[in-house]
């Protein structure tokens, strides 16, 4: 749970009024240590509300996503599954480095479902690496810890428990060796654009002439397919979404109903971005941390974006950011891109 209760800035100094009604008494006090409060504040008391949808994996939201991922309608996960398991060695070859010791991170490990494929081939190449698991989720880093070398034993695992940039700076502070970036899943899309590409040139400066890295795309297709990915049957990307309340609502006091909100996935095949959003039924005032906040009936509450892209579109990324495409994996639908980077 984030710290609450150590002393800086209040959240009257920390929040922008938009949207605020008002302090409560008893104020609650801000530190850079409780940055989940400052997160959901800033959000909500914006002019267009969002929440960050880095916060959606607590250890429900956790399971959740495990549940989304194993549905018939998110396609994502099975087709860079399928590029994973059936292209195995084609991978290993394209990313290992001919002899020399390295390192494998991997941004957002989640449960490694995917990557034990190419760590198992490359421990069957006798290779010597060590694989660094990066992850906000603490359950996730802890998981992989204890169950990764039961699975593939000999395999060295270093879990990094933490934001992506601090944990892969961590990473890039051990001895010179070449590192692998690995970036599955198609987590990229949950960055827009822009952003996507400063963080691109951020990881290009951890890295040095030569590192690769792997980056998971998930491509432009039938509209219908990929908004179906967002709006499964059984709802489980509606709870995904309505957990973020639950969990404000546990770790910050909150008091959200979570009935008088409604999600709502878009998709635009112009641009490739797949956006959802919380939907308010009614008009209603929400308290958090002292804070009360105002929503009108109708307001969207911006959740997450999924972009997605062209092969063309990957190239150009990679181009802008240091690196020069070494090679491409597509899945057998060609639904999915799995590209390779090297850094020039
Ligand atoms: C983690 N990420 C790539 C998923 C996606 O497809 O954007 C998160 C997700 N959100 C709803 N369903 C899946």
């Amino acid at each position: 749970m984030e710290q609450l209760t150590a002393t800086s800035k209040t959240l009257s100094e920390c929040t922008p009024e938009a949207g605020r009604l008002s302090t409560g008494p008893g104020k609650v006090r801000l530190t850079a240590d409780s940055p989940f409060l400052q997160s959901v504040l800033k959000g909500l008391c914006s002019k267009s509300k969002f929440l960050e949808s880095k916060y959606f994996y607590d250890e429900a939201g956790d399971e959740l996503f495990r549940q989304i991922m194993a549905c018939p309608e998110y396609y994502p996960t099975d087709c860079e599954h399928e590029i994973f398991s059936r292209q195995t060695a084609y991978l290993a070859s394209a990313l290992i480095p001919d002899s020399e010791d390295f390192d494998v991170i991997e941004l957002g490990a989640g449960d490694a479902t995917k990557s034990i494929f190419l760590l198992s081939e490359i421990l069957g190449r006798n290779q010597k690496f060590t694989y660094l698991p990066v992850d906000i989720s603490s359950n996730v880093i802890n998981n992989l810890q204890t169950q990764l070398p039961a699975r593939l034993p000999g395999l060295r695992v270093t879990g990094l428990n933490g934001e992506y940039f601090q944990m892969l700076a961590k990473a890039t502070e051990r001895p010179a060796k070449r590192k692998i970036v690995l970036f599955l899943g198609g987590n990229i899309g949950n960055i827009p654009y822009e952003e996507a590409r400063q963080f691109c040139l951020k990881m290009r400066e951890h890295l040095a002439k030569g590192d690769l890295v792997l980056i998971g795309f998930d491509l432009k297709k039938d509209p219908r397919v990929i908004l179906s990915a967002y709006n499964d049957k059984a709802g489980l990307t509606r709870d995904f979404n309505l957990n973020l309340l639950k969990r404000i609502n546990r770790e910050l006091g909150a008091n959200f109903n979570l009935d008088n909100f409604s999600h709502y996935p878009t998709y635009d095949p112009a641009n490739g971005a797949c956006k959802s959003y919380l939907v308010c039924n009614i008009s209603q005032e929400v308290n958090i941390a002292g804070e009360t906040i105002r929503f009108r009936q109708g307001e969207t509450v911006f959740m997450e974006i999924s972009q997605k892209y062209t092969p063309d579109q990957t190239d150009e990324l990679a181009h802008q950011c240091g690196f020069r495409r070494s090679a491409h994996f597509y899945d057998s639908r060609q639904w999915f891109l799995d590209a390779v980077w090297e850094c020039i």
